[in-house]
């Protein structure tokens, strides 16, 4: 009979990234049950410590799972005309002000049934899945009625009590104006506050409050009522800023105390400092910048001399960024942003935690919560320098073995 206890196990010889940075020597990592419970460089290493443990294996490298702190994952319905008609040269806006864009994935999902949107996203989950993430984040955004965003959140919590994964849901009611509310932006604004985010928080349905600040969208005072009235039901904020144009609505959001800005590419420098002086993520989102041919760079370095920190996540939605692959960002971030492979992983594991109220997580250290990806890589800035799926050898969610080749 076997004595090892299978509550605790070992890793030899791994290069470890924190969720910050790449610890220098080869470590022993070992966890016991959910959490992790130690991390000893393999030079004082003593095998006594892990008598009895599950061997895990040797080498590799180990991360946080990855944490996706920004998608649009529930949804029905595809884009792929509007995919054509913007290589043809038809603008994102322009498509948007023609009634398609984000108004078309709207109608879409509410002729979908919670149980009809639950199977169209499950897949999209499990793919994210096998890519590492242990954490995401699901907006809601293409209902726009209450019953229809509620109905979204529900599918988005019903997903992370069905798999293996952390669902942390966001009401984005504000992304963008029904076709009921044409020409009353107002009203529907009203909508969102006296009705939407009350119901949402009432029913325990959103961990935090999104809007989309924006021309084709809603103006700084629209997205500010709507941060109010998440105030008044203690929800925590974020926005879609300053994606297409400089508004000032990532100043604002700070302002506010906003968990994220997420997009910014044409941020400034006042936005930069509100970020800064909030403690707020900037949440870098390079599968839009490359699915929408822009050529406005977020302000990396300015971002990284101010010391915001950057979390980087897929935007995964039918439109803007119909890309479901986490791994993918990481060297998009770094070939299309010039993030370092560090920072790209960073911004996808301590960073993404931040972005999502998660402070501390995302991280691998002595009493952290064992959400771990072990890969078949032989340095952390492998996983951004190649575009690889099957590198990922073990994937361990709140200490339980999910995914083992
Ligand atoms: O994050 N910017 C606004 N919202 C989404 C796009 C959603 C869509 O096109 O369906 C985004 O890019
Ligand atoms: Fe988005």
């Amino acid at each position: 009979m076997s004595n090892t206890n299978p509550q605790r196990r070992v890793w030899r010889d791994i290069y470890v990234f924190d969720g910050l940075r790449t610890l220098p020597e080869p470590m022993a990592v070992i966890t016991e049950g959910a959490r992790v419970a130690s991390l000893v460089s393999m030079r004082e290493f003593d095998e006594k410590l892990v008598e009895g443990c599950h061997d895990m294996g040797r080498g590799g490298v180990m991360t946080p799972g990855l944490v996706d702190c920004h998608t649009h994952l529930v949804f029905g319905g595809s884009r792929a005309d509007e995919f054509e008609a913007r290589l043809e040269g038809v603008s994102y806006e322009e498509i948007a002000r023609r009634g398609g864009g984000i108004l078309r994935t709207v109608t879409a999902t509410r002729e979908a049934s919670e149980d009809e949107l639950f199977e169209l996203a499950k897949p999209r989950l499990e793919a994210m899945i096998a890519d590492g993430v242990t954490t995401v984040e699901i907006k809601s955004g293409y209902g726009l009625t209450v019953e229809d965003e509620l109905k979204m959140l529900r599918v988005a919590r019903r997903l992370g009590e069905a798999l293996p994964v952390r669902v942390v849901t966001t009401l984005l009611g504000a992304h963008a104006l029904p076709p009921e509310f044409k020409s009353d932006s107002d009203g529907y604004i009203d909508l969102v506050c006296q009705e939407m985010v009350p119901a949402a928080a009432k029913e325990n349905l959103a961990d935090a409050v999104d809007v989309f600040c924006e021309k084709i969208a809603f103006s700084v005072a629209q997205c500010e009522r709507v941060f109010e009235a998440a105030e008044a039901h203690s929800l925590p904020i974020k926005a879609h800023a300053e994606q297409l144009s400089n508004l000032g609505g990532t100043a604002m959001a700070a302002r506010h105390g906003a968990l994220s800005a997420d997009h910014i590419e044409f941020l400034d420098e006042t936005g930069i400092a509100a970020l800064r002086n909030a403690g707020s993520v900037a949440v870098i989102l390079p599968g839009a910048f490359h699915t929408l041919r822009e050529t406005q760079q977020p302000p990396i370095a300015a971002l990284r001399a101010a010391g915001v920190p950057m979390a980087v996540a897929t935007d995964a939605n039918p439109g803007s960024s119909p890309l479901f692959m986490p791994s993918l960002m990481l060297n998009l971030a770094c070939t299309l942003f010039r993030l370092t492979p560090q920072e790209a992983l960073a911004g996808m594991t301590a960073h993404g935690a931040t972005a999502l109220g998660l402070k501390g997580e995302g991280r691998i250290h002595a009493g952290a919560m064992a959400d771990l990806c072990v890969w078949d890589i032989d340095t952390p800035a492998a996983l951004a320098y190649a575009v690889q799926p099957g590198r990922l050898r073990q994937r361990l969610f709140q200490g339980e073995l999910t995914h083992a080749v």
